[in-house]
């Protein structure tokens, strides 16, 4: 398989970290997607006066949450390896910290500049699908959660992809291709369980969830749009075939009759006391 290099493992290295960056606060944004990242939050239980990490806080939309839910007595660390999305993340987040215990600093989740036992939860959404060794990073995680605190992992499962088009096969193909391109395991939602299992967790949960959009929201017509250019770019499609798979979309928005749904796992477990 020809994998090209997943822009999200290496977000300093891309001509277009602005717009990777709008597209996570356009994510934030979408009433859906806010839906089902506070459930998940929800789910592993982030309470009052807790010490909460997030791995992977890109542009700080989790970090932002999880201010207002641990509150005053509790404190948020959010890391990321990506220097130029952390210098977004402190600027999106100065008003949400005011009065609150909020670090934001530049580290590998493979390799937590943090003590063992350090936090309550150690989350990461939407960061495993991207990082090269899924294990390492919960291993990390957990260690630098406390004895019977929680780890915590949501990912979107790119073989779970349903959208309506005229051209189902097309549709397969360009939504099965891309991502087989992009990413080593697109399938990364589902496994997520079984990996804070091999971590060594405890009490293991899951929680599937579903994004739904029937009007073509800013963020999905990104998505579809993305994955029209890239399916170009890796020779699965030619211009002219890419530029109708799009069109489709938009007629059956006119036509009232668009769904796209993406299924969405989070899984949390307990460190052994
Ligand atoms: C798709 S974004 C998700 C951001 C945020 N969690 C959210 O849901 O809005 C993935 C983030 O993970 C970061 N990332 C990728 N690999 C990483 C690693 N090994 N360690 C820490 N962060 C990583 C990227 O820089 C990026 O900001």
């Amino acid at each position: 398989m020809n994998v090209v290099p997943d822009p999200w493992r290496d977000v300093d290295g891309q001509a277009n970290v602005d717009e990777m960056a709008a597209g996570l606060e356009a994510r934030g944004r979408t009433a859906t997607q806010a839906r089902l990242r506070r459930r998940f939050l929800r789910f592993a239980r982030v309470a009052p006066g807790e010490r909460v990490l997030e791995v992977g806080c890109g542009t700080g939309v989790v970090v932002r949450d999880l201010i207002a839910l641990v509150g005053r007595r509790g404190e948020v660390v959010g890391v990321d390896s990506s220097r130029r999305i952390l210098r977004k993340a402190r600027a999106l987040c100065r008003e949400s910290a005011r009065g609150r215990r909020l670090t934001l600093r530049a580290a590998d989740g493979a390799q937590l500049p943090f003590a063992a036992g350090r936090f309550d939860a150690a989350l990461a959404i939407t960061v495993i699908l991207h990082v090269a060794d899924p294990l390492r990073v919960v291993r990390e995680m957990a260690r630098v959660t406390r004895p019977g605190g929680r780890v915590g992992l949501q990912d979107q499962d790119f073989g779970a992809v349903a959208v309506t088009h005229p051209e189902r096969e097309l549709t397969d193909h360009i939504l099965h291709g891309v991502a087989t391109h992009i990413y080593p395991e697109p399938h990364s939602g589902r496994r997520l369980p079984g990996l804070l299992r091999a971590a060594g967790l405890d009490g293991v949960r899951l929680q599937t969830d579903v994004f739904q959009d029937t009007t073509l929201e800013p963020w999905t017509k990104t998505f579809l749009e993305r994955r029209a250019e890239r399916a170009i770019r890796f020779g699965l499609v030619d211009a002219a075939t890419a530029q109708r798979w799009l069109d489709g979309f938009t007629a059956l928005v006119a036509q009232g009759a668009f769904v796209l749904t993406i299924n969405y796992y989070g899984a949390v477990g307990a460190k052994p006391r």
